[in-house]
């Protein structure tokens, strides 16, 4: 098969490793991919926004499977521009996309389809804004309609942070269109966890669930970030909570999308919130989550291509998706200042080091003239290392990430730590 692969970042990079390890792999293109990448296969010079691009290259080189990895080009129609020439996309077209790229659409597709998530109220006026949010009390959760790169959430403790979240999306409309319409809604508490699964629109892969680390600092304090870490399993994900996301959650949207004439095929992200009253929704994302692929790459007991495929044909059921069950850590290696402003360009040294216990992904480094690895962004690679348990798997991430060294380089050290 002669696949191209979409993307930029670490998330691609282990796609990009997986797809390698394929007996199906004929050649592997990747856009515009980054300097790990370039390690499995062959980086091209255009954007993953550039569908035309993307197409026509696919075209000409007579490309057999693309895959993708950001949301962004789900959102802006990739899928259905590569259909419409003949080519074979894995992830959803821009309209079953839409259960990431418009929340309003998520949750009025959850209240339609009877699948657990917070209360809500959608509006689009500030003083609309203002009534839903006191009608709810606090804390409450407001949050843009539209992309926005994983800014658009506010979760508010008091009247005066509910006033800002609506001055920037509604008045000053920080995230332009995406705030267009804001959904409010009930805060909710528990475990958070985010679950993949494969679909070829009405067969379900067996369910993967991970932990991710959204911000900076150790114990969750500081900014928000891409994602600093990620592990999985998570230490209460068992067959009953499996088999309960599967039929309440993912059965019930594959079922529902394709009642209003939308069939979901792809990677389905559910992000929960495990509570006292069982697993709600926060939100659907259309794609892989970054970092958690370079957790669960690692665990995948499948030929990628192979299922891939089959969900583009529709015959997933022929597939057997098998998750290791084995434990997988990842600490993300950052630039110190990240994700305010920092210096790159430093040169990376150790990864020689780096014992076969662990996988390293790079996300924002380059190549230099002399061979070795610059620096080249906030994120700049990622440890990932399977163990029989999460102890060890966490055990061999530390062992190895201690050993790559780069000027102003930063990286949690409670990743999987006490659970
Ligand atoms: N209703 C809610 N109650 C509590 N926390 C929430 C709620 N909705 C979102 N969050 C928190 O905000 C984060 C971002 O929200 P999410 O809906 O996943 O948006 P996005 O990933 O698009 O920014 C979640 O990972 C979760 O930690
Ligand atoms: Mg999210």
């Amino acid at each position: 098969m002669r696949v191209l692969l979409v993307g930029s970042g670490g998330r691609e990079h282990a796609l990009a490793w997986k797809i390698g390890q394929s007996p199906l792999l004929e050649e592997l293109f990747i856009a515009p991919g980054n300097a790990g990448t370039a390690s499995v296969g062959t980086n091209l010079s255009i954007q993953d926004s550039d569908i035309n691009g993307l197409s026509e290259y696919a075209t000409s080189k007579n490309i057999d499977l693309t895959i993708v990895g950001p949301e962004g080009p789900l959102a802006a129609g990739l899928v259905d521009k590569f259909s419409a020439v003949g080519l074979k996309a894995f992830g959803p077209n821009r309209r079953a996309a839409q259960l990431e790229w418009s929340k309003t659409f998520a949750k009025t597709f959850m209240k339609d389809n009877d699948i657990p998530t917070s209360d809500s109220l959608t509006v689009n006026t500030r003083d609309e804004a203002v009534r839903a949010a006191d009608a709810f009390g606090l804390p409450v959760v407001l949050k843009a309609d539209g992309l926005a790169a994983g800014k658009g959430v506010y979760i508010c403790e008091s009247v005066k942070e509910v006033r800002t979240a609506i001055d920037d999306i509604v008045v000053k409309r920080i995230f332009g269109k995406s705030g267009d319409s804001l959904v409010i809604e009930e805060y909710l508490t528990g475990s958070e966890l985010s679950v993949f699964a494969f679909s070829d629109g009405k067969t379900i892969s067996p369910l993967v669930a991970a932990c991710d680390y959204k911000r900076i600092g150790n114990y969750d304090q500081g900014p928000n970030t891409g994602g600093m870490g990620a592990y999985s399993p998570a230490p209460f994900w068992n067959p009953s909570l499996e088999d309960q996301i599967g039929k309440e959650v993912v059965e019930k949207t594959l079922l529902g999308m394709q009642r209003i004439h939308n069939e979901y095929s792809g990677v389905l992200f559910v992000g929960l919130m495990v509570t006292e009253s069982g697993p709600k929704v926060l939100e659907f994302n259309c794609r892989l989550g970054d970092p958690e692929t370079q957790t669960i790459m690692p665990l995948l007991e499948a030929d990628i291509l192979e299922m891939s495929m089959a969900c583009i044909d529709g015959d997933l059921e022929s597939v057997e998706v098998k998750w290791s069950e084995e434990s997988c850590v990842t600490v993300v290696l950052a630039s110190e200042g990240y994700p305010a402003t920092y210096d790159t360009g430093f040169p990376i040294t150790g990864l020689e080091n780096v014992s076969d216990k662990s996988t390293v992904f790079h996300a924002g480094t380059i190549l230099s003239t002399n061979g070795t690895f610059n620096t080249s962004g906030g994120r700049v690679l990622s440890v990932s290392s399977k163990g029989r348990n999460l102890n060890e798997a966490k055990m061999n991430t530390y062992g190895n990430i201690n050993k790559i060294g780069f000027k102003n380089s930063y990286f949690r050290d409670d990743i999987a730590l006490g659970i």
